[in-house]
C-alpha cells in the first residue's frame, strides 16, 4: 500500500463500481467542518434551528416511550415501519387534506433514504428524469447512483416554469422521463413556493405524458407569510408524496415517509427489505410519542417565528449590502434564499475568499446537475441557523468579497479586456 505523509494513495481505483466515479460528495456536508469553526457565520447549511425544542419534554418522551413499548422499540419491525407510527403520520397528513389509511404510508430513514430507494426502485443508467434547476443537491446525489440523465427545468417566484416543463415533455415525449421530481413548498434551494396554477398545470401534463411526480416536502409547515397552497398528493393521488420529521421536529430522528400507490409500495417494499430491513423501531416509537403527547405545534410555531425574523433581517441586509446587480428570491416561509449574479462572476471561486472572510455559503453550480456547467454565477444562503444581526455582518461580509470581484470585471471592462 503506497503512502506519502498523511496521504494514502488509492490502490483500489480499479474496483470501484462505475456508479461511484459519476457521484460527488455533498459541498454542504463538505462545508460542514469549515462552519463549526467559532470565527465563521455560517449561510450554508440548512439545519433546522432544533434549539427551540423543549429538551425536559423531549427526554421524558425519550423515557417514556421506553417504559411504555417495553422491548417492541428495540427489536426488528416491519420494513414499512410500525402500525402505530403509520397511524401518527396519517394524521399529521390530515391537516394537508390528505385522508389515508395506514397502510398507505412506508416510514423512511428521513426522506434522504426514500430518495435513495426511489432511484434503486425507477432508475435505469441513462433514463431521463426532470428535476427543477437548481434543486435539492442531496437529490441529485441519492438520484446520481443509479445514472440518470437529468434535466432540469428553471423556477421563477411562482415555482417550477411549466411552460419549460411541458417544451421539455414535448421533446421527451410520452413516457420520455421516469419522473418529475419537485419540490412545491419554499423550495431547496430556492426558497419559491409553486402557486396552484402551475400544480394544476403540472398534474395535467404529467398526466398527458404519462410521467409519475415526486412530491417532496420537508418545508410545507415552515411558512411564515401567505396562505398555504394544496399539496400535490392532495390534488392527485398518484403522486408519490415524502415527507419527514426533520424540520418539525428533529433530523437526528432520521425519520422520513413515502406514501405511494399500492403496486409502487410494494416494489419500494421489497427495496427496502434489501436495504435496511426495517428503520430504527425505538426512533418510529419516540416520534409516536412525541406528536401525541407534546404541544409540537407550539414548539413548530416558536420555530417559524424566529426564522421569520432570520428570514426578514437577512433580505433586509440583501437589500442593503448587496451590489444591483444580484436578483434574490422572497421566500414565504422555509430556510433558504436563491441569489443570482451576473453571469461573469463565479460562486464556487469566491467561497474560498469567502471562507477567509469568515462566511459560507452554497455555491450554485452543487445544485444543479454535474457537468451542466449551469448555477457557477447563483449561491444558496440559509437565514435558519444564526441570529439576525450575525445574518447581517455575514451578507455584509459577503457583499464586500462581491464587491471586490465586481471592481475586477469593471476594471478589465474599462480597459478593453473583456
Ligand atoms: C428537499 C429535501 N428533501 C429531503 C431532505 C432530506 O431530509 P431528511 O432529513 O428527512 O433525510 C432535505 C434535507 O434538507 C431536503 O431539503
Amino acid at each position: 500500500m503506497a503512502t506519502k505523509g498523511l496521504i494514502q494513495f488509492d490502490d483500489w481505483q480499479d474496483l470501484y463500481a462505475e456508479r461511484v466515479g459519476v457521484m460527488r460528495t455533498s459541498a454542504v456536508r463538505d462545508l460542514f467542518a469549515a462552519a463549526s469553526r467559532s470565527d465563521i457565520i455560517s449561510l450554508s447549511g440548512g439545519m433546522p434551528d432544533i434549539r427551540v425544542l423543549p429538551l425536559d419534554e423531549v427526554s421524558q418522551v425519550v423515557s417514556q416511550a421506553v417504559l411504555k413499548e417495553g422491548i417492541a422499540g428495540l427489536q426488528y419491525g416491519d420494513t414499512t415501519g410500525r402500525l402505530q407510527t403509520k397511524r401518527t403520520i396519517a394524521q399529521l397528513m390530515q391537516d394537508f387534506d390528505i385522508a389515508l389509511a395506514p397502510e398507505e404510508i412506508v416510514i423512511t430513514t428521513g426522506a434522504q433514504q426514500a430518495l435513495d430507494l426511489l432511484g434503486k426502485t425507477f432508475i435505469n443508467p441513462g433514463d431521463a428524469i426532470i428535476t427543477e434547476g437548481p434543486t435539492y443537491l442531496g437529490a441529485l446525489q441519492a438520484f446520481s447512483a443509479y445514472q440518470p440523465t437529468v434535466h432540469t427545468v428553471a423556477f421563477d417566484e411562482q415555482g417550477m416554469r411549466t411552460d419549460l416543463l411541458e417544451a421539455k415533455l414535448r421533446e421527451l415525449g410520452p413516457r420520455g422521463a421516469k419522473f418529475i421530481y419537485t419540490i412545491p413548498n419554499f423550495q431547496n434551494p430556492g426558497g419559491v413556493t409553486m402557486s396552484l396554477e402551475r400544480r394544476q398545470r403540472l398534474l395535467e401534463l404529467a398526466h398527458e405524458y404519462e410521467i409519475l411526480i415526486i412530491e417532496d416536502d420537508p418545508y410545507g409547515r415552515l411558512r411564515f407569510d401567505g396562505e398555504p397552497v394544496s399539496c400535490l398528493r392532495a390534488l392527485d393521488p398518484n403522486v408519490i408524496y415524502l415527507g419527514t420529521v426533520s424540520k418539525i421536529f428533529a433530523p437526528g430522528l432520521r425519520l422520513g415517509w413515502i406514501i405511494a400507490p399500492a403496486p409502487i409500495r410494494q416494489k419500494f417494499n421489497m427495496v427496502k427489505q434489501g436495504t435496511d430491513l426495517c428503520g430504527s423501531a425505538l426512533c418510529q416509537v419516540i416520534v409516536e410519542h412525541y406528536f401525541a403527547e407534546t404541544d409540537w405545534r407550539a414548539t413548530l410555531a416558536a420555530a417559524n417565528a424566529r426564522y421569520r425574523e432570520r428570514r426578514d433581517a437577512m433580505l433586509a441586509a440583501l437589500a442593503e449590502f448587496f451590489p444591483p446587480e444580484a436578483t434574490w428570491t422572497h421566500p414565504e416561509g422555509g430556510l433558504f434564499v436563491w441569489v443570482t449574479l451576473p453571469e461573469y462572476l463565479d460562486t464556487p471561486q469566491m467561497l474560498s475568499v469567502a471562507l477567509d472572510a469568515g462566511v459560507t455559503f452554497v455555491p450554485g453550480d452543487g445544485c444543479y446537475p454535474a457537468g451542466s456547467g449551469l448555477g457557477r454565477n447563483a449561491m444558496r444562503i440559509a437565514f435558519c441557523y444564526e441570529e439576525p444581526e450575525l445574518l447581517r455582518e455575514a451578507i455584509r461580509r459577503l457583499s464586500l468579497v462581491i464587491e471586490d470581484r465586481l471592481a475586477l470585471v469593471r476594471a478589465f471592462i474599462a480597459a478593453g479586456v473583456l
